[in-house]
């Protein structure tokens, strides 16, 4: 039976991916959340399937992670087989800041080592408190949720500038996971999503989220050329997973 820890599946991409995962015949689905209490779609979703486990852990904090995986791990015989790190800074009124947006350069400072404790180190932390369990499958697949913003075609965009930079952090950190781990029959990846309209398991940030996606599909038209339109976390995960499925 195929095992997959979601890291950050509390909503969004993450929750769409248990949902895919889950109603596949014969998988075991792990929704690693750092609240699980106020995760209140997952246990929507969780409530009609015994074989989502939803599992405490913050990608910030690596002391959480270990029993994270302790507890896939008494579950599943000591593995796993696909670990997919979704986790991500994406608060609607910070994430979109460019240089100028911020008011001094303490709250910049502020904003960019949050970002980074959760975009650039959180996947390393998971990678990390995974592996021995990963090591254990014979799948070995490590998804980390990349992003277009950390492309350099996208820097045009002159929004985003925290979210870029450690998004990309993230990037170079999967890739070395992928040189480190390669001789041991492991293949570390990252998939961009597109743009996807999350705003319908955002909660209070909802409308602000749509609108902020209607602006930057704008902006990244006029800054760059490039036309994006929002798809949905269904259409988004279902071309996701056929790449996944075919690592
Ligand atoms: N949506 C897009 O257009 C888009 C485009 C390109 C890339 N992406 C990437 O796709 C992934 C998912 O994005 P999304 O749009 O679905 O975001 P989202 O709806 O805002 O969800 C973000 C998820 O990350 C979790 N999270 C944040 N900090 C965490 C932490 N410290 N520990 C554990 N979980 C944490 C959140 O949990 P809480 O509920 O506890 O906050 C939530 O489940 C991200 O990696 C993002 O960079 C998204």
């Amino acid at each position: 039976m195929p095992s997959y820890a979601i890291i950050g599946a509390s909503r969004g991409i993450g929750l769409e991916y248990v949902r895919q995962l889950a109603s596949r015949y014969d998988t075991v689905v792990f929704a690693v959340v750092r609240n699980p209490a106020g995760s209140t779609h997952l246990n929507a979703l969780a409530a009609g399937f015994k074989k989502v486990h939803i599992v405490p852990g913050d990608v910030v904090d690596y002391t959480s992670l270990e029993p994270a995986a302790k507890q896939v791990s008494a579950i599943t015989g000591g593995k796993l087989n696909y670990l997919i790190h979704n986790a991500a800074s994406t608060n609607v009124s910070t994430v979109y800041k460019g240089f100028d947006d911020y008011t001094n350069m303490e709250e910049l400072d502020t904003e960019f080592i949050s970002a980074y404790k959760i975009n650039s180190l959180g996947p390393i932390h998971a990678i990390t408190a995974f592996l021995p369990l990963l090591r254990a499958s014979d799948t070995k697949k490590i998804v980390v949720i990349g992003s277009g913003a950390s492309d350099p075609k996208s820097t045009q965009v002159r929004r985003l500038v925290a979210y870029s930079m450690t998004k990309a952090a993230a990037l170079i950190a999967a890739t070395k996971f992928a040189v480190k781990l390669a001789d041991e029959g492991f293949v570390v990846v990252t998939i961009c999503p597109g743009m996807v309209d999350c705003s319908a398991t955002a909660g209070a940030d909802s409308g602000a989220l749509a609108a902020s996606l209607k602006e930057m599909s704008s902006s990244m038209k006029s800054q760059t050329g490039i036309e994006v339109t929002p798809q949905t976390p269904e259409v988004s995960v279902a071309a996701q997973l056929k790449v996944i499925d075919g690592l």
